[in-house]
């Protein structure tokens, strides 16, 4: 029996199944021309996330912002950036996709701010000790003269965690905590003001209709009292891009128990606003560590990090999905699951060993592994598409902060951020109107159009065909609708192979010969059609009765 969709007007838990797409906006569809993705290109291309047949889309930050951080540096969260479009459109967009079935999760970013923020800039035109001052970690400097760091924290974008301001009257004066870019001074939650304002944008957002809200490094905020030295070296981010877990166990700034106190306070806005979702990007090496953030008074759900960097291996990924089902359940979350976001390798490129071609087909393998499993999903743009790594590109157009701050010893994430192909041919295969005054904020690469949505759409083998067939199934059949999963055991350590519920199967092989399908099994949807058995690196779902 069909069960409906999640859309507006559907349950208040309508997260616990949804799966979710993630829009990053600056690549995603550039409507004036200008060369950067922005509101009314994602207005325009929703009639293909409601045909792709996704629940939800996460916006990254379109916010007013210098755009350090590819706008995770907020100046004002109360306003878009020019760039992006303004308020109306933002209503506009929200509203549209509530008309298309699809609900709206934006952005927050807790732990910092932009360094043209407001309050960052009374506070550089404030003393030490002001008012102005408390709202973030300004400390005085270590050594004779205080011309050392506070402490011996370091950047997560290279370099130490502290910068240096001049006083009021030139002279050289106290030192800033900022865990990301100089730009980004971090926000102190100790102070009664950070907690009232961050409580005024949920809600400023939620009366604009906001369904949920993607927090950023919701594993950091709180700082240990005394700000002590960690006393290693910070190993910096991964060459490889995968986001690097971030070791916890009694850390200064990482997963501080009082930062759930924050959670409990935000969850509380379910009384208001009752289909409110938070998810939170939770980097942390312990998976049980992870699962406190999403107790039943705190977050709905966290990003599935152990499963983005899990290798193309059946028994990693079935030791992650077990880990995961039993740490989730443990305190009553739903399971997520993910791919793929803007800060890692793409997951095509990830699973190439060297091989394009094995990459694609391995991805989206994944990815009807992914959307066979109980729980939430989130799929990256472009991942439905099979779209790898971009490696090479002119160091002048890379933007990343990493990229600029590594001084080009580490590429950064530019790469997996290239503007989307909408079309086969055109200068910007679609990405900009025809006339556009602009080329896209980063090139695209020769062969670009090929992966095209439209292209895609014409083939019934493509990525994106059978994705969204995946989807269509996942929404409409019986067997995807409850939490259950039982693994079947088919006598082979290279396949992942489980039952759902009302007879639904799920095989992938990820061994070097093809497996059949069990006896009287019905396909649903495959990766690779090759009739009664799944091909190395495929997946197929199949219903048996
Ligand atoms: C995580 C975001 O996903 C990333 O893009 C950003 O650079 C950092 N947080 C800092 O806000």
């Amino acid at each position: 029996m069909a069960h409906e969709r999640n859309a507006p007007g559907s349950p208040d838990d309508w997260w616990r199944r949804a799966v979710i797409y993630q829009v990053y906006i600056r690549s995603f569809a550039d409507a004036d021309g200008d060369g950067i993705g922005d509101i009314a290109g994602i207005r325009s291309r929703l009639p293909y996330l409601r045909d792709l047949g996704v629940d939800a889309i996460w916006i990254n930050p379109w916010y007013r912002s210098p755009m350090v951080d590819a706008g995770y540096d907020v100046a004002d969260f109360r306003d878009i950036d020019p760039l992006f479009g303004d308020l109306e459109a933002a209503t506009g967009l929200i509203d549209d996709a509530h008309a298309c079935g699809i609900r709206v999760i934006v952005d927050v970013v807790p732990n910092h701010v932009s360094d043209r923020h407001v309050w960052f800039q009374a506070a550089l035109r404030s003393s030490p000790g002001s008012p102005e001052r408390a709202r973030f970690i300004f400390r005085d400097g270590a050594g004779p003269n205080g011309d050392e760091p506070p402490n011996d924290w370091q950047s997560a974008f290279g370099g130490p965690a502290w910068t240096r301001v001049s006083e009021a009257d030139g002279s050289s004066g106290q030192w800033y905590l900022h865990l990301f870019a100089p730009q980004q001074p971090d926000l102190d939650w100790n102070c009664p003001d950070v907690d009232a304002e961050f409580l005024g944008i949920l809600e400023f957002w939620l009366a604009r209709g906001i369904d949920g809200f993607r927090i950023d490094v919701a594993h950091g905020l709180v700082k240990a009292d005394g700000l002590p030295d960690i006393g290693y070296a910070y190993l910096g981010v991964l060459p490889n891009r995968v986001a690097e877990p971030h070791h916890v166990e009694d850390h200064p700034h990482w997963d501080r128990e009082e930062v759930h106190d924050i959670y409990r306070r935000w969850r509380r806005l379910d009384d208001r606003y009752p289909h409110v979702t938070f998810v939170g990007e939770v980097v942390i090496e312990d998976f049980a560590r992870t699962a406190r953030y999403v107790r039943p008074d705190e977050l709905h759900s966290a990003f599935n990090f152990p499963f983005v960097r899990a290798p193309w291996d059946a028994g990693a990924l079935h030791d992650v999905i077990d880990d995961t089902i039993r740490e989730f359940s443990a305190v009553d979350a739903i399971t997520t699951w993910v791919l793929g976001n803007h800060d890692v390798t793409r997951v095509a490129t990830r699973y190439a060993d060297g091989d394009v071609e094995i990459g694609r087909v391995r991805a989206l393998a994944a990815h009807l592994l992914m959307l066979g499993l109980p729980g939430g999903a989130y799929i990256y743009q472009g991942d439905e598409l099979g779209l790898p790594e971009v490696w090479e590109m002119d160091p002048s157009v890379r933007q990343d902060p990493i990229f600029l701050r590594s001084g080009g010893a580490d590429v950064g994430r530019d790469g997996c951020r290239i503007p989307i192909p909408w079309t086969g041919g055109g200068a910007t295969c679609g990405f900009s109107p025809s006339d556009a005054t602009a080329a896209p904020w980063l090139p695209q690469p020769d062969g670009w159009g090929a992966m095209s949505v439209a292209t895609q759409t014409a083939d019934p083998h493509s990525p994106l065909t059978i994705t969204r067939e995946a989807l269509h199934v996942r929404r409409t059949h019986q067997g995807f609708a409850d939490t259950s999963l039982s693994w079947v055991d088919d006598g082979s350590v290279d396949t992942l192979h489980f039952r759902r519920g009302a007879g639904v199967g799920v095989l992938v092989n990820l061994g070097k010969d093809p497996v059949p399908l069990p006896d009287g099994a019905h396909v649903l949807v495959c990766s690779a059609s090759t009739g009664h058995t799944v091909p190395p690196n495929g997946a197929c779902w199949y219903e048996s009765v």
